[in-house]
Protein backbone atom coordinates (compact mmCIF):
# COMPACT_ATOMS: atom_id res chain seq x y z
CA UNK A 1 0.00 0.00 0.00
CA UNK A 2 1.36 3.43 -0.96
CA UNK A 3 0.09 6.34 0.95
CA UNK A 4 0.98 10.11 -0.55
CA UNK A 5 1.07 12.83 2.21
CA UNK A 6 0.68 16.66 1.66
CA UNK A 7 2.05 19.22 4.07
CA UNK A 8 0.89 22.84 3.70
CA UNK A 9 0.39 24.30 7.20
CA UNK A 10 2.84 27.24 6.87
CA UNK A 11 6.24 28.16 4.65
CA UNK A 12 6.71 24.27 3.09
CA UNK A 13 4.64 22.84 0.59
CA UNK A 14 5.45 19.60 0.79
CA UNK A 15 4.94 15.95 -0.62
CA UNK A 16 5.71 12.30 0.86
CA UNK A 17 4.94 9.03 -0.46
CA UNK A 18 5.05 6.50 2.32
CA UNK A 19 4.59 2.59 1.94
CA UNK A 20 2.23 0.58 4.48
CA UNK A 21 5.96 -0.36 6.10
CA UNK A 22 7.24 3.03 7.15
CA UNK A 23 9.75 3.17 4.15
CA UNK A 24 9.90 6.97 2.56
CA UNK A 25 10.14 6.39 -1.40
CA UNK A 26 9.82 10.52 -1.49
CA UNK A 27 9.79 13.36 0.42
CA UNK A 28 10.01 16.23 -1.73
CA UNK A 29 9.14 20.13 -0.32
CA UNK A 30 9.92 23.72 -1.01
CA UNK A 31 10.03 26.52 1.12
CA UNK A 32 8.67 29.75 0.40
CA UNK A 33 11.60 32.67 1.46
CA UNK A 34 9.77 35.81 2.63
CA UNK A 35 11.68 38.67 0.61
CA UNK A 36 11.63 41.06 3.89
CA UNK A 37 10.23 40.34 7.37
CA UNK A 38 8.14 36.88 8.45
CA UNK A 39 5.56 35.06 6.73
CA UNK A 40 3.24 36.61 4.79
CA UNK A 41 -0.11 34.51 4.66
CA UNK A 42 -1.70 35.25 0.92
CA UNK A 43 2.44 35.16 -0.55
CA UNK A 44 2.96 31.83 1.17
CA UNK A 45 -0.21 29.76 -0.31
CA UNK A 46 0.29 31.97 -3.67
CA UNK A 47 3.69 30.08 -3.24
CA UNK A 48 2.47 26.56 -2.46
CA UNK A 49 -0.29 27.39 -5.11
CA UNK A 50 2.40 27.81 -7.88
CA UNK A 51 4.71 24.57 -6.98
CA UNK A 52 2.04 22.16 -5.86
CA UNK A 53 1.92 20.14 -9.34
CA UNK A 54 5.72 20.39 -9.85
CA UNK A 55 6.51 19.06 -6.44
CA UNK A 56 3.55 15.87 -6.86
CA UNK A 57 5.35 15.00 -9.67
CA UNK A 58 8.79 15.12 -8.49
CA UNK A 59 7.95 12.91 -5.25
CA UNK A 60 5.93 10.65 -7.61
CA UNK A 61 9.41 10.36 -10.31
CA UNK A 62 11.42 9.64 -7.28
CA UNK A 63 9.35 7.43 -6.01
CA UNK A 64 9.27 5.56 -9.21
CA UNK A 65 5.25 5.38 -9.13
CA UNK A 66 2.74 6.55 -11.09
CA UNK A 67 -0.38 8.64 -9.27
CA UNK A 68 -2.87 5.50 -9.65
CA UNK A 69 -0.29 3.73 -8.22
CA UNK A 70 -1.39 5.31 -4.94
CA UNK A 71 -3.60 3.98 -2.35
CA UNK A 72 -4.31 6.95 -0.02
CA UNK A 73 -4.70 10.36 0.07
CA UNK A 74 -3.38 12.71 3.09
CA UNK A 75 -3.14 16.49 4.24
CA UNK A 76 -2.13 18.34 7.46
CA UNK A 77 -5.53 19.68 8.39
CA UNK A 78 -3.92 21.93 11.00
CA UNK A 79 -2.91 23.74 13.05
CA UNK A 80 -1.45 26.14 10.77
CA UNK A 81 -2.04 29.54 8.43
CA UNK A 82 -5.73 28.49 6.98
CA UNK A 83 -4.28 30.45 3.45
CA UNK A 84 -1.79 27.61 3.48
CA UNK A 85 -3.69 24.76 4.52
CA UNK A 86 -6.10 25.21 2.41
CA UNK A 87 -4.03 24.67 -0.64
CA UNK A 88 -2.97 21.33 0.22
CA UNK A 89 -6.89 20.60 1.51
CA UNK A 90 -8.00 21.52 -1.99
CA UNK A 91 -4.98 19.50 -4.30
CA UNK A 92 -5.10 16.26 -1.75
CA UNK A 93 -9.28 16.40 -2.27
CA UNK A 94 -9.02 17.11 -5.76
CA UNK A 95 -6.64 13.81 -5.88
CA UNK A 96 -8.30 11.49 -4.11
CA UNK A 97 -11.66 12.22 -5.70
CA UNK A 98 -10.42 12.25 -9.42
CA UNK A 99 -8.51 8.91 -8.51
CA UNK A 100 -11.61 7.28 -6.35
CA UNK A 101 -9.21 6.85 -3.53
CA UNK A 102 -9.76 7.50 0.33
CA UNK A 103 -8.82 10.95 1.83
CA UNK A 104 -7.55 11.59 5.40
CA UNK A 105 -6.54 14.53 7.06
CA UNK A 106 -4.15 14.25 9.35
CA UNK A 107 -3.11 16.68 12.55
CA UNK A 108 0.21 18.22 12.02
CA UNK A 109 1.69 18.13 15.73
CA UNK A 110 0.89 14.65 15.82
CA UNK A 111 2.57 13.67 12.44
CA UNK A 112 5.61 15.12 13.88
CA UNK A 113 5.92 13.03 16.31
CA UNK A 114 4.95 9.54 14.68
CA UNK A 115 7.00 10.27 11.98
CA UNK A 116 10.05 10.25 14.67
CA UNK A 117 9.16 7.55 16.59
CA UNK A 118 9.23 5.67 13.34
CA UNK A 119 12.61 6.81 12.13
CA UNK A 120 14.02 6.91 15.54
CA UNK A 121 12.73 3.53 16.72
CA UNK A 122 11.42 5.77 20.27
CA UNK A 123 8.67 4.06 21.40
CA UNK A 124 6.68 5.98 24.06
CA UNK A 125 8.45 9.18 24.49
CA UNK A 126 8.44 12.86 25.89
CA UNK A 127 8.45 14.92 22.53
CA UNK A 128 9.81 18.30 22.35
CA UNK A 129 8.30 19.98 19.06
CA UNK A 130 10.41 22.66 18.53
CA UNK A 131 9.43 24.72 15.06
CA UNK A 132 8.86 28.36 13.79
CA UNK A 133 5.45 28.26 14.74
CA UNK A 134 5.17 25.39 17.16
CA UNK A 135 6.98 24.88 21.07
CA UNK A 136 5.13 21.92 22.67
CA UNK A 137 5.79 19.63 25.28
CA UNK A 138 3.85 16.45 24.40
CA UNK A 139 3.70 12.74 25.97
CA UNK A 140 0.59 10.45 25.37
CA UNK A 141 -1.19 9.69 28.16
CA UNK A 142 -4.93 8.58 29.18
CA UNK A 143 -5.17 8.19 25.46
CA UNK A 144 -4.75 11.12 23.52
CA UNK A 145 -1.45 13.13 23.38
CA UNK A 146 -1.33 15.72 25.49
CA UNK A 147 0.75 19.07 25.83
CA UNK A 148 2.81 19.44 28.90
CA UNK A 149 4.04 22.82 28.34
CA UNK A 150 4.24 25.06 25.47
CA UNK A 151 4.72 28.38 24.50
CA UNK A 152 2.28 31.20 25.77
CA UNK A 153 3.29 33.77 23.07
CA UNK A 154 5.99 33.32 20.20
CA UNK A 155 7.58 29.75 19.41
CA UNK A 156 10.72 29.52 19.95
CA UNK A 157 11.97 28.93 16.28
CA UNK A 158 10.15 32.07 15.49
CA UNK A 159 11.36 33.97 18.42
CA UNK A 160 15.09 33.52 16.74
CA UNK A 161 14.02 34.31 13.25
CA UNK A 162 13.04 38.02 14.86
CA UNK A 163 15.87 38.07 17.03
CA UNK A 164 18.01 37.62 14.07
CA UNK A 165 16.33 39.91 11.16
CA UNK A 166 17.06 42.22 13.89
CA UNK A 167 21.07 41.87 13.90
CA UNK A 168 21.02 41.83 10.23
CA UNK A 169 20.60 37.98 9.38
CA UNK A 170 18.28 36.77 6.34
CA UNK A 171 15.41 34.62 7.55
CA UNK A 172 15.61 32.07 8.61
CA UNK A 173 17.84 33.26 10.95
CA UNK A 174 18.39 29.86 13.68
CA UNK A 175 21.43 28.15 11.27
CA UNK A 176 23.11 31.37 11.36
CA UNK A 177 22.36 32.38 14.87
CA UNK A 178 23.61 28.63 16.07
CA UNK A 179 27.10 30.22 14.04
CA UNK A 180 27.49 33.21 15.59
CA UNK A 181 26.62 31.45 19.17
CA UNK A 182 29.92 29.81 18.98
CA UNK A 183 32.02 32.28 19.09
CA UNK A 184 30.04 34.36 21.87
CA UNK A 185 29.91 34.84 25.75
CA UNK A 186 27.73 34.89 28.39
CA UNK A 187 25.67 37.94 28.89
CA UNK A 188 22.29 38.67 30.87
CA UNK A 189 18.91 37.30 29.75
CA UNK A 190 15.62 36.69 31.28
CA UNK A 191 14.19 33.46 32.17
CA UNK A 192 10.50 32.66 31.82
CA UNK A 193 9.42 29.34 32.65
CA UNK A 194 6.03 29.75 34.49
CA UNK A 195 4.80 26.21 35.63
CA UNK A 196 5.00 24.05 32.50
CA UNK A 197 4.66 26.89 29.91
CA UNK A 198 7.95 29.37 28.55
CA UNK A 199 7.51 32.44 27.59
CA UNK A 200 10.28 34.41 24.47
CA UNK A 201 9.01 37.37 24.42
CA UNK A 202 11.09 39.14 26.78
CA UNK A 203 14.15 37.65 26.16
CA UNK A 204 13.81 38.68 22.66
CA UNK A 205 12.99 42.41 24.02
CA UNK A 206 16.39 42.36 25.51
CA UNK A 207 18.23 40.80 23.15
CA UNK A 208 17.18 43.69 20.68
CA UNK A 209 17.76 46.25 23.22
CA UNK A 210 21.01 44.92 24.24
CA UNK A 211 22.09 44.97 20.89
CA UNK A 212 20.90 48.76 20.36
CA UNK A 213 23.23 49.67 23.39
CA UNK A 214 26.23 47.72 21.36
CA UNK A 215 26.79 44.32 22.76
CA UNK A 216 28.49 41.98 20.03
CA UNK A 217 25.95 39.51 17.73
CA UNK A 218 28.03 36.57 18.71
CA UNK A 219 27.36 37.42 22.73
CA UNK A 220 23.98 38.13 21.98
CA UNK A 221 23.37 34.66 19.94
CA UNK A 222 24.84 32.52 22.88
CA UNK A 223 23.00 33.93 25.45
CA UNK A 224 19.70 33.68 23.86
CA UNK A 225 20.55 30.03 22.74
CA UNK A 226 21.97 29.13 26.14
CA UNK A 227 18.62 30.91 27.90
CA UNK A 228 15.74 29.63 25.90
CA UNK A 229 17.53 26.51 25.57
CA UNK A 230 17.39 25.98 29.03
CA UNK A 231 14.40 26.75 29.52
CA UNK A 232 13.35 24.12 27.10
CA UNK A 233 15.10 21.42 28.40
CA UNK A 234 13.30 22.42 32.13
CA UNK A 235 9.99 21.86 31.33
CA UNK A 236 11.06 18.93 29.11
CA UNK A 237 12.48 17.13 32.08
CA UNK A 238 9.91 17.95 34.36
CA UNK A 239 7.53 16.44 32.24
CA UNK A 240 9.75 13.53 32.23
CA UNK A 241 9.40 13.22 35.87
CA UNK A 242 5.87 13.36 35.88
CA UNK A 243 5.17 11.01 33.09
CA UNK A 244 7.67 8.77 34.31
CA UNK A 245 8.57 8.05 30.57
CA UNK A 246 11.97 6.53 29.99
CA UNK A 247 12.68 8.60 26.10
CA UNK A 248 12.73 11.54 25.18
CA UNK A 249 12.00 12.88 21.50
CA UNK A 250 13.50 16.36 19.59
CA UNK A 251 11.97 17.27 16.72
CA UNK A 252 10.79 20.20 14.40
CA UNK A 253 12.90 22.82 12.36
CA UNK A 254 14.76 23.38 15.69
CA UNK A 255 15.85 20.15 16.36
CA UNK A 256 18.45 21.14 13.96
CA UNK A 257 20.52 23.02 16.29
CA UNK A 258 23.65 20.92 17.96
CA UNK A 259 23.40 22.60 21.26
CA UNK A 260 19.79 22.27 21.89
CA UNK A 261 20.56 18.61 21.23
CA UNK A 262 23.38 18.48 23.50
CA UNK A 263 21.73 20.16 26.24
CA UNK A 264 18.72 17.55 25.60
CA UNK A 265 21.27 14.76 26.12
CA UNK A 266 22.87 16.10 28.97
CA UNK A 267 19.74 16.18 30.94
CA UNK A 268 18.53 12.27 29.69
CA UNK A 269 22.14 11.05 30.60
CA UNK A 270 21.38 12.12 34.44
CA UNK A 271 18.19 10.72 34.35
CA UNK A 272 18.88 7.33 32.94
CA UNK A 273 16.36 8.20 29.86
CA UNK A 274 17.10 7.85 26.19
CA UNK A 275 17.58 10.64 23.81
CA UNK A 276 16.45 10.88 20.23
CA UNK A 277 16.75 13.38 17.52
CA UNK A 278 14.47 13.02 14.29
CA UNK A 279 16.80 13.12 11.59
CA UNK A 280 17.16 16.60 9.48
CA UNK A 281 14.75 15.93 6.60
CA UNK A 282 11.98 14.55 8.52
CA UNK A 283 12.56 17.15 11.75
CA UNK A 284 11.37 19.59 9.70
CA UNK A 285 7.65 20.45 7.88
CA UNK A 286 7.85 17.55 4.73
CA UNK A 287 4.67 15.26 3.46
CA UNK A 288 6.56 12.24 4.27
CA UNK A 289 5.20 12.62 7.80
CA UNK A 290 1.44 13.41 6.90
CA UNK A 291 1.43 10.15 4.53
CA UNK A 292 3.37 8.25 7.73
CA UNK A 293 0.91 9.54 9.90
CA UNK A 294 -2.04 8.44 7.37
CA UNK A 295 -1.03 4.67 6.98
CA UNK A 296 -1.57 4.56 10.77
CA UNK A 297 -4.81 5.80 10.77
CA UNK A 298 -6.29 4.40 7.86
CA UNK A 299 -4.67 0.40 9.56
CA UNK A 300 -6.59 1.88 12.48
CA UNK A 301 -9.84 2.03 10.28
CA UNK A 302 -10.44 5.61 10.11
CA UNK A 303 -12.00 6.74 7.03
CA UNK A 304 -13.23 10.94 6.20
CA UNK A 305 -16.14 11.75 4.33
CA UNK A 306 -15.12 14.83 2.02
CA UNK A 307 -17.47 17.04 4.02
CA UNK A 308 -15.24 16.04 7.03
CA UNK A 309 -11.95 17.61 5.64
CA UNK A 310 -12.76 21.51 6.47
CA UNK A 311 -9.41 22.69 7.37
CA UNK A 312 -9.07 22.98 11.76
CA UNK A 313 -6.79 25.85 11.72
CA UNK A 314 -6.39 25.55 15.97
CA UNK A 315 -6.55 22.07 16.54
CA UNK A 316 -5.14 21.25 19.25
CA UNK A 317 -3.20 18.32 19.38
CA UNK A 318 -5.35 16.51 22.74
CA UNK A 319 -7.95 17.02 20.85
CA UNK A 320 -7.13 14.22 18.03
CA UNK A 321 -8.41 10.71 18.34
CA UNK A 322 -5.47 8.67 18.39
CA UNK A 323 -7.19 5.58 16.98
CA UNK A 324 -3.80 4.01 16.17
CA UNK A 325 -2.31 3.78 19.47
P1 LIG B 1 5.76 24.56 11.90
O1 LIG B 1 4.69 24.69 10.88
O2 LIG B 1 5.85 23.17 12.48
O3 LIG B 1 5.73 25.57 12.97
P2 LIG B 1 7.93 25.81 10.39
O4 LIG B 1 7.13 26.35 9.26
O5 LIG B 1 8.48 26.75 11.33
O6 LIG B 1 7.15 24.64 11.13
P3 LIG B 1 10.23 24.03 10.33
O7 LIG B 1 11.01 23.57 9.14
O8 LIG B 1 9.71 22.98 11.22
O9 LIG B 1 9.12 24.97 9.72
O10 LIG B 1 11.13 24.99 11.23
C1 LIG B 1 11.75 26.14 10.78
C2 LIG B 1 12.41 26.82 11.96
O11 LIG B 1 13.55 26.07 12.38
C3 LIG B 1 12.87 28.23 11.68
O12 LIG B 1 12.42 29.08 12.73
C4 LIG B 1 14.38 28.11 11.69
O13 LIG B 1 15.07 29.27 12.10
C5 LIG B 1 14.58 26.99 12.69
N1 LIG B 1 15.90 26.36 12.56
C6 LIG B 1 16.40 25.69 11.51
N2 LIG B 1 17.68 25.31 11.75
C7 LIG B 1 17.98 25.76 13.00
C8 LIG B 1 19.15 25.71 13.83
N3 LIG B 1 20.26 25.12 13.43
N4 LIG B 1 19.06 26.28 15.05
C9 LIG B 1 17.94 26.87 15.49
N5 LIG B 1 16.83 26.97 14.75
C10 LIG B 1 16.85 26.42 13.52
FE1 LIG C 1 5.81 21.56 11.91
Amino acid sequence: MLCLGIESTAHTFGVGIVSDTGEVLANVKKMYQPKVGGIHPKEAAQHHIDNSPYIIRDALDVAKVKISDIDLFCFSQGPGIPNCLRIGAVVARTLALKHEKPLLGINHCISHIEIGKEKTGAEDPVTLYVSGGNTQVIAFTGGKYRCFGETMDTAIGNAIDQFGREIGLVHPGGPKVEKLAKDGKWVNMPYTVKGMDLSFSGILSEAKRKFKDGVSKEDLCFSFQEVAFAMLVEVTERAVAHTGKEEVLLTGGVAANKRLQEMLEIMCKERGAKFYTVPFDLAGDNGAMIAWNGVLAHKAGEKHEIAETKINQKWRTDQVDVSWL
